[in-house]
């Protein structure tokens, strides 16, 4: 029998189960929807990346990744914040796309509030001795060879604070895919700077 989840019948009921899905994909690592893909903008084109979601807010439709102050996803975002995403769950055939606006928060209160919440382990690969995705002469995780384990406390780690962003993505338009025998659904919303929803659509899948 399929595990495919059966769709919703109503729009609202569509748009609360994708916000409670997404919400709680960035609450835990078990969930669904936990690991996604981050769109931005380059000079090459468009540039796709998996993220851990880090949280998610139905009702201010908001979405946070965290990330290294100097990859150059902030870079690409400090030119054009448009950000894409895009989640899909294999065992229920459910996909979400969402864009919106980057807002990176770097040494200020959300970030700092986040970093505490970090646990020491997430906090390993903001000490990257050069900036992620720059070319390395050899073969290396990029942490410094003093980050041992005799070295690895909380209070060491709190040097990665200068590197850690929290991205929070303002959601403009989401969009929920159900794949199910019985019939797909396909259903859009968009939604104003304030949150407030100015749009809600069936979609041919
Ligand atoms: C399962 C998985 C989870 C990842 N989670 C993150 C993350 O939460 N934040 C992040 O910046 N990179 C994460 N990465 C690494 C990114 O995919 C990417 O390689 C890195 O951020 C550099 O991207 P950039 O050069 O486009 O900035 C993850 C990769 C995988 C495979």
């Amino acid at each position: 029998m399929s595990s495919a989840r059966l769709p919703p019948e109503s729009l609202d009921a569509i748009e609360a189960e994708a916000w409670a899905l997404i919400e709680a994909g960035g609450r835990s690592f078990r969930a669904p929807f936990h690991a996604a893909t981050l769109g931005t903008i380059s000079e090459d084109g468009p540039n796709l990346r998996t993220v851990i979601l880090r949280g998610a807010d139905g009702p201010t439709r908001r979405i946070w990744c965290h990330t290294d102050i100097r990859s150059p996803k902030i870079a690409e975002l400090r030119t054009d914040p448009r950000i894409g995403w895009t989640l899909y769950d294999e065992p229920s055939r459910l996909q979400f796309r969402a864009w919106g606006v980057a807002v990176i928060h770097h040494g200020d209160e959300v970030a700092q509030q986040r970093w505490q919440a970090t646990v020491l382990n997430s906090r390993r690969i903001y000490h990257a001795v050069a900036a992620p995705s720059s070319i390395s002469a050899v073969a290396t995780g990029g942490l410094p060879p003093e980050l041992d384990d005799a070295r690895w406390t909380q209070e060491f780690s709190e040097r990665g604070a200068a590197n850690f962003v929290a991205l929070e993505t303002v959601i403009t338009r989401l969009e929920a895919l159900y794949l199910h025998h019985a019939g797909h659904r396909r259903a859009s919303f968009r939604y104003d700077a304030n949150g407030t929803r100015t749009a809600a659509d069936w979609l041919i899948p």
